[in-house]
């Protein structure tokens, strides 16, 4: 039997396998989730410091194992969420867990090897070869060196993790591939591609006529690519809902002077799913402690300090994204969340919602619109638009689009694992 090609999208929030089959077409890899069987894989590692005989031991889990094991634990270690979102990041090169120095690389690598070795199993394969993804704009890419210092990171990662020989695609051309495999004609297509971390864009053609023909350069018109996305619009949530509660914009009076209880750095962390779990440190704790005597209002302070120490980034991680996908599919929804010592509720409307995220979708905006701009092609020249990734579903997203080219040209489906999928499709290509 021949052996498959394989497509690994490692995705910021969520990440999926697939290979090709004999006898054509795509299969993707289930990965076992308590009862049930899932294809995308939940991007986050849980790690905890356990006893090995008189030794102690960091121990690692990933995946819904790892939310499994963080759930049931009773006292909580670290769980790390949107690893990828500090490939770009040199001032991270590593970090303190449990006291003991650990690499990103060391960490993505976890992910990364447990998703090969599950996957492997499955096709009935040593897993040792693939396509990768990654984005067009890694987030807080700047300039194309921070690009390929990022590339550079995740291709050591999936080294680390016992790849042999990794080959990189674009996330949103690899969904084009994907798009590519339903067609029975011929068009010019734009992508978006919208996920966790970043939203990324082609505009190229496609069809079974250009395959038959083969690929040329000019059928490649161009890419664009932010480094933002849902984790972006979960940070606002946070920030309109979670933060004043626990003392953003509170403050505390110190030698006569008033001044904000905790710093705004803290909050912009707390928004952040990459950063959360870093901001148990002693320094962190020890300094929301000293405030605490002379905060105006120390409870919210206490409430910060209990959802730090005890990371509960994970549960706010899915109280954020119960409101978020019930907004996708209401016009009202609303957040709660409970733990410890305090709860939230508060009902949001899309409106309110998307006045948030106004910032995030003018510049999502000015990337489609500069894409097509640079390439020369009219909204009316493309034949149609494939939306993809969990991000797409927010209706604020969709309708830049509809705007521009009308709901009867806007295509969308599979969208957590369209990119595996392509991936495995381009691997083919070779
Ligand atoms: N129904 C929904 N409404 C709004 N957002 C959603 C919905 N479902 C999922 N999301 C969001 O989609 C994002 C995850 O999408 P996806 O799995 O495509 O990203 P990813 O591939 O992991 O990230 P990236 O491609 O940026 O590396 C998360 O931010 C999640 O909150
Ligand atoms: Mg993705």
């Amino acid at each position: 039997m021949p052996k498959p090609f394989v497509g690994i999208d490692f995705g910021t929030t969520n990440s999926s396998v697939a290979r090709t089959l004999p006898e054509g077409g795509v299969e993707l890899a289930r990965f076992a989730a308590g009862e049930s069987l899932t294809e995308s894989y939940r991007s986050l590692l849980y790690l905890e410091l356990v006893e090995d005989g008189r030794a102690k031991r960091v121990k690692s889990w990933t995946g819904p194992a790892g939310i499994e094991q963080y759930l049931a634990a009773e006292t909580k270690g670290r769980l790390i969420q949107s690893l990828k979102s500090f490939l770009s990041a040199r001032s991270l090169q590593s970090t303190e867990v449990f006291g003991r120095r650990m690499r990103l690389e060391d960490l993505i690598s976890r992910i990364l090897r447990d998703l090969r070795e599950s996957a492997g199993k499955q096709f009935g394969i040593d897993l040792r070869a693939a396509v990768v993804g990654r984005p067009v704009r890694f987030v807080g890419a700047e300039t194309e060196e921070d690009n390929a210092f990022a590339e550079q990171r995740l291709r050591d990662s999936l080294l680390h993790a016992g790849f042999e020989t990794v080959k990189f695609e674009l996330e949103p051309v690899a969904a084009a591939h994907y798009y590519e495999s339903t067609l029975d004609h011929d068009e010019l297509i734009l992508i978006g591609d919208f996920g966790g971390g970043t939203s990324d864009f082609s505009l190229l053609h496609v069809g079974p006529g250009i395959l038959r023909r083969g690929r040329m350069p000019t059928d490649f018109l161009g890419n664009s690519g932010l480094g933002l996305a849902g984790d972006a619009f979960d940070a606002k949530l946070v920030r309109h809902l979670v933060s004043p509660e626990l003392g953003r914009g509170s403050e505390a009076e110190s030698l006569g002077k008033v001044l904000p209880a905790v710093p705004n750095w803290v909050y912009a962390k707390l928004e952040r799913w990459h950063h959360l779990s870093f901001l148990r440190t002693s320094a962190v704790m020890t300094m929301l402690r000293s405030t605490l005597a002379t905060a105006y209002e120390p409870a919210k302070i206490e409430a910060l300090m209990h959802l730090v120490n005890e990371d509960l980034g994970y549960h706010l991680h899915r109280a954020v994204q119960r409101v978020k996908c019930d907004l996708s599919a209401h016009p009202q929804a609303t957040f709660r969340f409970s733990d410890g010592g305090f709860e939230i509720e508060a009902v949001v409307t899309r409106a309110e919602f998307d006045e948030w995220i106004a910032e995030e979708l003018a510049r999502i905006e000015g990337c489609v619109d500069g894409l097509l701009a640079q390439a020369g092609v009219d909204p009316g020249d493309v034949d149609m638009v494939f939306l993809t990734g969990g991000s797409s579903f927010v209706p604020a997203v969709r309708r830049i689009f509809e705007t521009r080219f009308g709901a009867r040209r806007i295509r969308t489906g599979d969208e957590f694992t369209s990119v595996a999928q392509g991936l495995a499709c381009k691997a083919a290509e070779g």
